[in-house]
């Protein structure tokens, strides 16, 4: 039953690697290797001389990390050099993985894959590594100390590997692979990798962006209105937290000749290079796109909500355009993260609930927190029926992030009032001034 589909085969190798012993890999393979010998030049873009996408798509999954939702889908990235010496940088989901084989084969054309690089280990990435290394047993495998680390830890993998540092090189023939060290950008052993031939930078997870990318690779095939917003929020939502690792990363590739950057993630980036370069290192330095206000409040009654409107109202007629309201028990945080990495101006309101914070809006400032989100014009407002606990757990929060707080922040015992009202209108003044000096 199982030696019909060597899709199946992939999914028990993941699960059961003693199982997937016994269904005779190499027979499955061959299936694949004598059904296409000629390579698809329809399926495989060249995207620069010997250099092939062989990424995928990935529709079908609802939450990225299972917790970041992906209307748009996702692509995993990989692409392979085909030279004296054939490189593959990176593999796939594990999931995604017959599609991905598929390809790899149909570029190699019968030959055999020399190198793996292995930018960067996390599995919607290094999932499909044990897998490539049941296609292709001789293939050595290129990382750094930490990257073996990893390798042996989800795969018990601990032979053929080749080890790099800071500077070192790899020649394919005519293609010069040189490495740079990217700590934490997301993890720990991640590296990029720089084709100095062909000027190609493959960027590891930056650069990267939410959304698939549909029929088009290069950026100049595509209409990028797509990624605008989902570039963002995937920075504030997977990247968001490392902004000095980032830093350090550019600073180092500043010198480096780039033409051409080969995500993990998203569009493969040529003409517009130096934008979204230019966006990571805005983020990274915590640095608003746009001047602007989020407003994320919490509201069990309408009662918050109804000073959150009074707010933005104040706001608007002060003369700021951009003003985005999110209930956070809507909008997936995701989507505040990414509104609040655009804009300089935040306000967060509470209602007291269990004589905390409401607890959507106790999770949003616990996501600010862990992202040492820096630069914030902020401010806050609340309202309770009996005791205000929500005020001093904002005057607490804004000491810890060490943010300055505009205006005079209020909270209201149970429905608003006149005086409330006015103060709300306050807040919106002071916010809208603080925001535009
Ligand atoms: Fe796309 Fe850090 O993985």
């Amino acid at each position: 039953m199982v030696a019909q589909s060597p899709f199946i085969a992939i999914f028990i190798t993941k699960q059961n690697f003693v199982l997937a012993k016994q269904i005779k890999f190499q027979y499955f393979c061959q299936l694949f290797r004598t059904k296409k010998k000629k390579r698809n030049i329809m399926l495989i873009k060249e995207l620069k001389k010997d250099l092939y996408y062989v990424g995928v798509n990935d529709r079908k999954t609802h939450l990225f990390e299972n917790m970041w939702p992906i209307p748009q889908g996702v692509s995993y990235n990989s692409y392979v050099i085909v030279d004296e010496k054939t490189a593959l940088f990176d593999t796939v989901e594990i999931a995604s993985s017959g599609m991905f084989i598929k390809k790899v084969l149909n570029v190699l054309d019968g030959r055999k894959l020399d190198y793996l690089i292995v930018n960067h280990m996390e599995p919607d990435h290094g999932g499909s590594i044990e897998i490539i290394r049941r296609y292709f047993p001789d293939v050595t495998i290129v990382g750094n100390k930490k990257t073996f680390g990893m390798l042996e830890g989800y795969f018990g993998i601990t032979d053929n590997l080749y080890e790099v540092k800071e500077g070192d090189t790899l020649s394919l023939g005519e293609h010069m692979l040189n490495f740079f060290m990217a700590p934490m950008v997301h993890w720990p052993e991640v590296m990029v990798t720089y084709d100095s031939t062909n000027k190609v930078l493959f960027s590891a997870d930056a650069f990267g962006t939410f959304g698939t990318i549909d029929g088009g690779i290069l950026d100049t095939e595509l209409d990028l209105i797509k990624y605008e917003g989902e570039m963002r929020r995937y920075y504030a939502s997977i990247v968001g937290k490392y902004g000095n690792p980032v830093q350090k990363a550019l600073q180092k590739l500043s010198p480096v000749d780039i033409s051409m950057i080969c995500s993990l993630h998203g569009p493969v980036w040529t003409k517009d290079i130096e934008r979204v370069v230019g966006l990571y290192d805005k983020w990274s330095r915590y640095e608003h796109e746009e001047e602007g206000v989020v407003i994320a409040y919490g509201s069990m009654y309408g009662n918050t909500e109804e000073m959150a409107e009074r707010v933005a109202r104040a706001l608007s007629i002060y003369g700021v355009k951009k003003i985005v309201l999110h209930d956070v028990s809507k909008s997936d945080a995701s989507y505040i993260l990414s509104d609040i990495f655009r804009y300089n101006g935040l306000i967060v309101a509470s209602p007291t609930y269990c004589n905390e914070l409401y607890p959507g809006v106790k999770s949003l400032l616990d996501k600010l927190q862990t992202r040492a989100v820096k630069n914030k014009v902020f401010s806050f407002f609340g309202s309770f029926s009996w005791a205000d606990a929500s005020s001093k757990n904002f005057v607490k929060f804004a000491e810890d992030m060490k943010w300055e707080v505009v205006g005079e922040p209020f909270a209201e015992k149970m429905t608003l009032g006149d005086e409330k009202t006015q103060m709300a209108e306050e807040l919106g003044k002071a916010m809208a001034e603080a925001v535009k000096k």
